[in-house]
């Protein structure tokens, strides 16, 4: 047994982690009942969700920002899907808080209605099948084989969450049914301040400049990283055991996807990005310094890389 087929669950179509999904809740999920206020981080897997997940529960509860609540972020913006906690999601005080993976097509119908509000992040797929790979063997310790392997697995779709193609496209292109906001984790990491602002004016929550800075100041990088109400340590300790050897804030950079992809592999990624995103409108930031479509960063960037690795 391969150990796509292992750890991964095919539902409707999608593939879930299939130790933490909940297949009754799943195989109900078109009718879960959704109240205007509710509001939905979407992610594909390794986007930026916990960094969505702090700046909700800081721009939403004082006692975050104070640092006198302590509960950890996750509780405050559950999982939708994987609902570790076993939280009763219908007792739960408005507003409620999500955060999910999902494809477009499998979130609840009542979200088609506009009300709710919805985050979607989005970050250049290099990063996020890198930042994927370091979790799925270093965390997870669930996959064993090379960097070249994972690759083949994340084009093909054979990874939680499933193809990051069909999410980001899906996503976008059903976009008129929802009440959506698109971000990237790069404008986040290149503007922290005016993305804050940004989700601020989306959620029609308005904060003091003094709180604006507490915000942002507890939302970076560094301070995520020390953070143990949001930094997921304890959660992996829970979940994984006390062998892992990774964090789910790793890096936190852009275009780390340099430092894994040889040339080869970077051209055939291309490829088929230019194949797959051909006339999709939204552009990618590869690099700190690229802030250009799609395919002019990845002409850049290919010399780039050429230039790096030999
Ligand atoms: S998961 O498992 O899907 O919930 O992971 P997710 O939170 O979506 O993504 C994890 C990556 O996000 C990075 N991260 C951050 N980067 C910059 N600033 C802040 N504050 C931040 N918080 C999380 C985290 O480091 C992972 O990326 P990599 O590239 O692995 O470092």
């Amino acid at each position: 047994m391969e150990d796509t087929d292992r750890f991964l669950l095919k539902l409707k179509g999608y593939y879930f982690d299939r130790l933490s999904v909940d297949i009754g809740f799943i195989e109900n999920l078109d009718d879960f009942e959704i109240r205007e206020d509710d509001v939905f981080i979407v992610t594909y897997p390794k986007s930026g969700t916990i960094w969505l997940q702090q700046l909700l529960s800081l721009i939403y509860f004082e006692e975050h920002r104070e640092g006198t609540g302590k509960l950890e972020t996750v509780t405050r913006v559950p999982f939708f899907e994987y609902n570790f906690q076993k939280i009763d999601f219908g007792k739960r005080p408005s507003p409620r808080l999500f955060s999910t993976h999902l494809s477009y097509y499998l979130v609840p119908r009542g979200l088609k209605n506009k009300r709710a509000k919805i985050i979607y992040v989005y970050r250049n797929p290099k990063d996020v099948m890198c930042s994927n790979f370091h979790f799925e063997k270093n965390v997870k310790l669930q996959f064993t084989s090379t960097f070249e392997e994972f690759m083949k697995l994340f084009l093909e779709g054979r990874v939680l969450g499933s193809l990051w193609f069909d999410h980001i496209k899906g996503w976008y292109e059903h976009r008129s049914l929802f009440n959506i906001q698109f971000m990237t984790y790069e404008e986040m990491k290149q503007d922290l301040r005016g993305s804050v602002l940004k989700i601020c004016k989306f959620l029609r929550k308005e904060l003091s400049e003094e709180d604006m800075d507490t915000v942002v100041r507890q939302a970076t990088f560094e301070n995520m990283k020390y953070d143990p109400l949001a930094n997921y340590d304890k959660i992996i300790t829970t979940a994984y055991g006390t062998n892992v050897k990774g964090h789910f804030l790793r890096k936190g950079t852009i275009g780390d996807w340099k430092s894994h992809m040889t040339v080869e592999q970077n051209e055939s990624f291309d490829k088929i990005f230019q194949r797959e995103m051909k006339d999709f409108p939204l552009k990618f930031i590869w690099d700190v310094n690229e802030d250009q479509n799609a395919e002019q960063g990845t002409k850049n960037l290919r010399k780039h890389v050429r230039e790096e690795v030999h």
